[in-house]
């Protein structure tokens, strides 16, 4: 099942496994976490999708997608040992992942951000080659990276193996909505996952011509930023912790832009 809008859990601590399951009988088919503590419940999405399973929403009908986060980006609970290789911190969180979630696989994992900046490190690609490893295992159906810049995606599309098949980053109006990145995605079929689209763009959701547009279709700016990413060919996450917002920005599958309307808000720069 390939997503096209994905319920991010980052943030949500103990409302982590109620607001999963809200988000998926609200209709949310598409779930991310990270197995990093300071910021995501990996367990808790686990005990959500066990609780779904036993009313009779499988986790096969489910896209599940978590990451590995390298030790810079943890607090003291590291998921691995911090002294063991690369290699092994990978599989090691890998299968700590699959325990907190209760599954024998995912559907896609991440590296949740390059060690290096702004090109790609030894430490890279050893991770990314563990990565690799674990596609070429058949416990996760796609493999991607996070955070990630045009000039290290095109040298993981160059130079690897497996190339990434999933990209998520953080999508700044002010930046062109990431249009390098964008683009480089879909010249190698790439997913593009955009996050805090409503977070990074607080101006776009004030700003007087989405106001309106969004007035004339019914819905609020939120529902016109996720269907302007969903209309540019990105695949947005939404981290609600209400199910009234649920709602409502799963109702931008309900609206459709002009490709004018389309065009003004990718040429608007935030
Ligand atoms: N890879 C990474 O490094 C990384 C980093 C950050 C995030 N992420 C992923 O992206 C997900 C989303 O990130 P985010 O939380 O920044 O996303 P976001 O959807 O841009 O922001 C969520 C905020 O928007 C509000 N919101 C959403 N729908 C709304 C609506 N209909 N009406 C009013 N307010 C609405 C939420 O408030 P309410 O809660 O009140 O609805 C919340 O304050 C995360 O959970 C995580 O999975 C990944």
């Amino acid at each position: 099942m390939t997503p096209t809008f994905v319920y991010g859990t980052a943030w949500k601590k103990d409302a982590t496994t109620q607001l999963v399951q809200t988000a998926v009988k609200a209709g949310f088919n598409a779930i991310d976490t990270a197995n990093q503590p300071k910021h995501y419940s990996e367990w808790l999405v686990g005990v959500a999708l066990e609780a779904l399973a036993r009313e009779g929403i499988s986790r096969d009908s489910l896209f599940l997608q978590t990451k590995f986060t390298p030790l810079d980006g943890h607090d003291d609970r590291v998921p691995y040992d911090p002294q063991a290789d690369l290699k092994s911190q990978v599989r090691q969180s890998f299968e700590r992942s699959l325990l907190q979630l209760k599954t024998d696989h995912v559907d896609s994992y991440l590296l949740h951000g390059p060690y290096s900046y702004p090109g790609l490190g030894d430490s890279d690609w050893e991770v990314w080659g563990a990565i690799e490893e674990l596609y070429r295992s058949g416990k996760t159906g796609m493999i991607g990276v996070s955070n990630v810049n045009y000039l290290q995606l095109s040298a993981l599309i160059e130079r690897a193996a497996i190339k990434p098949m999933v990209v998520q980053n953080r999508c700044y109006a002010s930046r062109g909505w990431d249009r390098e990145v964008r683009e480089i995605c879909v010249e190698n079929g790439i997913m593009y996952q955009g996050f805090s689209l409503l977070t990074a763009n607080a101006p776009i959701l004030h700003h007087p011509t989405i106001k309106s547009m969004a007035k004339n279709l019914g819905v609020d700016t939120m529902q016109v930023v996720f269907r302007f990413a969903i209309q540019v060919g990105m695949v947005p996450l939404t981290g609600t912790t209400n199910e009234q917002h649920m709602r409502e920005d799963l109702g931008m599958y309900r609206i459709m832009l002009s490709d004018d309307e389309v065009s003004f808000i990718e040429s608007i720069a935030g």
